[in-house]
């Protein structure tokens, strides 16, 4: 008789979370104003969990070159405790104690992602809500979109200091949001699609740095700072009405505009002011930066017909790499 274990049935679960891209109001989100984001259905992160032989949790990640048992990563890794939360919710609830361990041996977690890491596109939110909801599929303990959005904020908080909270929504919920936060979700519909072309400058920045460096300026002339936000504020509620009415010819100018007052915030570099001309000479609407600053992505409007053009111009200029998006 062979052994029962290798003819026990095999339980899988698979899940995947699209990345993001903002639109408009990144860093004056933090400061409660309105931002727009949307999902970039491009790129994705899946996840799969399977019953294993081998006791324990083991997470196999090979973008950041992760191969290890749950127990071995320090209790703030950023993918080891979205986990232990999760497990933390599952023994406080009594109908679900004990199916932790599948019979004698444990899970695996299988992370791949197609989202670059620290460029804006929103790859550590969309690895939390994708793991997040294989947990919670995997061990038959429903959450709801609000639930998972409250858990992968939680973790943001943990690694970015002090996100909006903008990343999460957008990608938890998977449509485009107006975002202000510690306010209810408002998701939006777009009126007549349009298309953006994203450039990665290649250059990983943390947003942790540029949003600190942003609240040391603002602490030194608040006036001044809440004076930009305001302005920034304002063009994301326009670009809202823009999108909603069928007007998206309307954003690049916006764009032109947030562009200029990020830079007014420091948050622009070299790098990404090259690329946003360069969009611009190549026939682009309108083009910002995008997310944290300093490095990431940068985005530009652009007739459809025009967007392998733009995306061209910009590899020339330097771009790592690019997506041309509809965002509908
Ligand atoms: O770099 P990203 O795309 O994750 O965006 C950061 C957006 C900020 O407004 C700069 C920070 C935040 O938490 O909203």
């Amino acid at each position: 008789m062979g052994n029962i274990r290798h003819r026990r049935f095999l339980f899988i679960v698979k899940t995947s979370a699209s990345g993001k891209i903002i639109l408009f109001g990144e860093h004056a989100v933090v400061y409660n104003r309105p931002a727009l984001a949307v999902p970039v259905n491009q790129v994705q992160v899946d996840v799969e969990i399977l019953d294993s032989d081998s006791a324990g949790v083991w997470i196999h990640a090979p973008i950041i070159n992760l191969h290890a048992e749950l127990s071995s990563l320090p209790s703030d890794h950023p993918i080891g405790s979205v986990i232990l939360q999760v497990f933390s919710m599952l023994q406080q609830s009594p109908s679900l104690s004990g199916r932790g361990a599948r019979g004698e041996g444990g899970i695996q977690i299988n992370i791949s992602s197609t989202i670059p890491v620290a460029s804006g596109l929103g790859s550590g939110a969309a690895v939390s809500v994708a793991l997040i909801r294989a947990l919670s599929s995997f061990f038959f303990l429903p959450l709801t979109d609000h639930q998972i959005n409250q858990m992968v904020f939680e973790s943001e908080k943990l690694h970015h200091g002090t996100p909006s909270g903008i990343d999460n929504t957008v990608i938890t919920f998977n449509k485009p949001v107006y975002f202000i936060k510690d306010k209810p979700i408002e998701t939006f519909t777009v009126g007549k699609p349009f298309t953006i072309v994203i450039a990665d400058t290649g250059i990983s920045a943390p947003t942790k740095e540029s949003v600190g460096d942003v609240r040391k300026l603002w602490q030194k002339d608040k006036n001044k700072f809440e004076s930009i936000f305001d302005e920034i504020g304002q063009i994301s509620l326009i670009a809202r009405r823009a999108i909603e009415s069928g007007k998206p010819e309307l954003l690049g100018e916006l764009m032109n505009q947030n562009h200029e007052l990020l830079q007014q915030l420091t948050v622009s570099s070299t790098e990404l002011d090259k690329l946003v001309l360069a969009a611009r000479n190549a026939g682009a609407l309108g083009a910002k930066l995008s997310g944290g600053g300093r490095g990431g992505n940068m985005i530009a409007l652009v007739n459809q017909a025009e967007a392998s053009q733009v995306a061209e111009s910009l590899i020339k200029s330097g771009a790592k790499n690019t997506i041309i998006t509809e965002i509908k």
